[in-house]
């Protein structure tokens, strides 16, 4: 039978592990909202107060059902406080070191029948399966910028990835109104794949100083149609996030397309990380 998945746990409230936090709660389920320590804890929960802020503001959530999102959410720095969560999906900085110590740990706290996600965008989900005590209930569960606007989740299945476990959190993501596809554990998946290059390149076209920002933005939004031209997107990700995904599928795939332009590396050793830090390719108030 199914899993219901009434009860989940979110470890990391970054920009990712928040909007992962709001798309559960806004559908009914409890969740247990895990970080390092109470400064991380208490940005994590600015960031889902803003976002269903901005909705009640909007005319999209009702104050009383804006409550009833808040009430499900439990906030700890206590990984025990995960032992009931039937999935725990993790959204932690795009390190393969830290990402298998947490495997390593939650997997030693949560039941028997408990799904273990990663939210991870570039890094190989087997590798991570691996550090736990049993790989096959280790899956990848890809959200996108903002969580819960993009409906769209990727389902990473390993080689040994039970059937039942990613058939249970692709339904949860139709559940959560989200299209699921199963995709393989490559470098990137599709999305990313695709993605990166495209703004590896719009990167260096600013850094060449071949067009100005809002040209090459207006290029892609007004001449193709996208919902926003790539450095606007590249803030949007945060430049060190969008750093650790290129740099990773450099190394896994050795595509010079991948090669993160300098420029990145050195906004973000700047604090230009993006929306997030106030400042990246644009200025945000
Ligand atoms: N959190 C919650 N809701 C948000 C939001 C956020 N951070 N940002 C926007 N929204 C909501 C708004 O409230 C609004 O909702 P309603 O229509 O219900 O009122 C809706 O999204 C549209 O927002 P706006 O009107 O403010 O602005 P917009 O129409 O320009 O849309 C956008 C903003 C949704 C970000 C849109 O520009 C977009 O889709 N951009 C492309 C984003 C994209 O490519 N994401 C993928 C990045 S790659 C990735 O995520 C993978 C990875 O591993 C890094």
């Amino acid at each position: 039978m199914a899993r219901e998945f009434t009860n989940v746990g979110v470890v990391g409230l970054g920009t990712m592990g928040a909007g992962i936090v709001e798309v559960f709660a806004r559908n009914g389920i409890d969740v247990t909202a895990v970080e390092v320590d109470d400064a991380a804890l208490t940005r994590g929960r600015g960031v889902l107060e803003h976002s269903t802020g901005r909705a009640v503001a909007r005319g999209k959530l009702s104050e009383q059902d804006q409550a009833a999102l808040h009430s499900r959410v439990h906030f700890t720095t206590d990984l025990q406080d995960l032992a009931p969560c039937q999935l725990v999906v993790e959204a932690v900085p795009e390190r393969l070191d830290l990402k298998k110590d947490l495997f390593g740990r939650v997997d030693q706290v949560v039941g028997a029948d408990a799904v273990l996600a990663t939210n991870t965008s570039s890094l190989p989900v087997t590798e991570i399966a691996v550090a736990t005590s049993d790989p096959k209930r280790v899956v990848g569960m890809h959200f996108f910028n903002p969580a819960p606007v993009q409906q769209f989740v990727e389902v990473i299945r390993t080689v040994v990835t039970a059937d039942d476990v990613f058939e249970d959190v692709k339904g949860l993501a139709e559940r959560l109104g989200k299209k699921p596809v199963v995709v393989g554990d490559k470098a990137g998946f599709i999305a990313n794949a695709l993605l990166f290059g495209y703004l590896n390149h719009a990167v260096s076209m600013y850094e060449t100083r071949y067009a100005t920002r809002e040209d090459i933005d207006a290029a892609m939004k007004l001449g193709c149609g996208l919902p926003m031209g790539p450095l606007a997107l590249m803030d949007l990700i945060g430049l060190d996030t969008a750093y650790e995904i290129l740099d990773t599928m450099y190394k896994q795939g050795r595509d010079r397309l991948h090669a993160p332009s300098p420029i990145i590396k050195q906004m973000v050793s700047a604090g230009l990380k993006g929306r997030k830090s106030g400042r990246g390719f644009y200025t945000y108030a």
